[in-house]
């Protein structure tokens, strides 16, 4: 996707981090620009920031991406405003850290919901507008090198992000199918500085139960520790929504910003982090028409 001016983008998790940085270079690049977070007292400041940086149009909608009708409510505005959708970036996530077998099945319902039920609200809404368009689109789905990847401390997230980058390649393996002008991307970074050691401020009532002693054992303590850690730690964020936009203006599928990750994947899966973009053809080509 090379032409931006004008166009319309729907950027999700935009209060902060990643997503309040997508915002900037959608703004940059002349964008209209629909800004999503269950924050929404933050979006004023998103709003200040696009407008920095150029932003002509933006619409800010507090909505909570894990609601199957509150992720319509937004693709309603959207069209009803602006008449078309060419960028779809699924980024809101959250963080919950925890052993596999112990988290409260409330928290990975909350994750589920966040980090991958939202791609598939917004995916299910937006991909038949853009093939209705016939407009070359985009989407951008923020993923993570735990998506590639598996280690210790927070399953759930592995679990979640995993699933996210196989919905995203299989989504793009169907609209090679049917040949359709869509090109699909999912972003995945390792630890960066951002808010999502925070998670907890983004975590909606119908996930709050303050009388469940899980969030007063040691076990939670110490995995809201460790995700303090490894964020605090992490990359500055500063270059990674830059290199997103050139995987945008590419249409390149894996956007795998940090080299340091490659020797553990190919540990657990013989393969390099720097994997090729899905095709179809030369999948069809290994399948010979059948799977025995
Ligand atoms: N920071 C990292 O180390 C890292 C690494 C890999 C992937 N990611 C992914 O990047 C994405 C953005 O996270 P970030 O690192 O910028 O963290 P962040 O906490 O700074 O931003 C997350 C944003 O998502 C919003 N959000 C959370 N739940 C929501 C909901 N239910 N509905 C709507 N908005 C919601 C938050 O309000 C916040 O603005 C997430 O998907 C995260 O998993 C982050």
């Amino acid at each position: 996707m090379k032409d931006f001016k004008r166009r319309v983008a729907i950027i999700t998790g935009a209060a902060y981090g990643f997503g309040r940085e997508f915002v900037k270079q959608a703004a940059i690049r002349g964008m209209k620009i629909v800004a999503v977070d269950i924050m929404g007292d933050e979006l004023a400041k998103v709003e200040a920031v696009a407008r920095e940086n150029g932003a002509e149009d933006i619409t800010l909608i507090t909505a909570d991406v894990g609601i199957y009708e509150e992720t319509e409510k937004v693709v309603k505005a959207t069209l009803e405003k602006y008449g078309q959708i060419d960028l779809l970036m699924n980024n809101a996530g959250v963080a919950v850290p925890g052993n596999g077998y112990n988290l409260p099945l409330r928290d990975w319902e909350w994750i589920v919901q966040t980090n991958l039920m939202s791609h598939v609200y917004f995916m299910r809404q937006v991909i038949p507008v853009m093939l209705k368009q016939g407009t070359h689109c985009n989407i951008m789905n923020t993923c993570s090198v735990a998506g590639v990847i598996n280690w210790i401390g927070m399953v759930p997230y592995y679990t979640t992000k995993h699933a996210a980058v196989a919905l995203a390649e299989s989504i793009n393996y169907e609209l090679q199918a049917i040949g359709a002008d869509i090109a699909m991307g999912v972003f995945c970074p390792g630890y960066v500085q951002t808010n999502l050691d925070h998670s907890e401020w983004y975590r909606p009532e119908r996930f709050k139960d303050d009388s469940d002693p899980y969030y007063q054992s040691e076990e939670f303590k110490k995995g809201q520790a460790e995700a303090k850690h490894v964020i605090e730690t992490g990359y500055p964020i500063d270059g990674h929504a830059e290199q997103v936009w050139k995987a945008i203006e590419e249409d390149q599928f894996y956007v795998l910003p940090h080299e340091k990750y490659d020797g553990f994947l190919k540990l657990q899966t013989g393969e390099k982090l720097q994997r090729k973009s899905p095709n179809l053809a030369e999948v069809m080509a290994i399948l010979k028409g059948g799977h025995a």
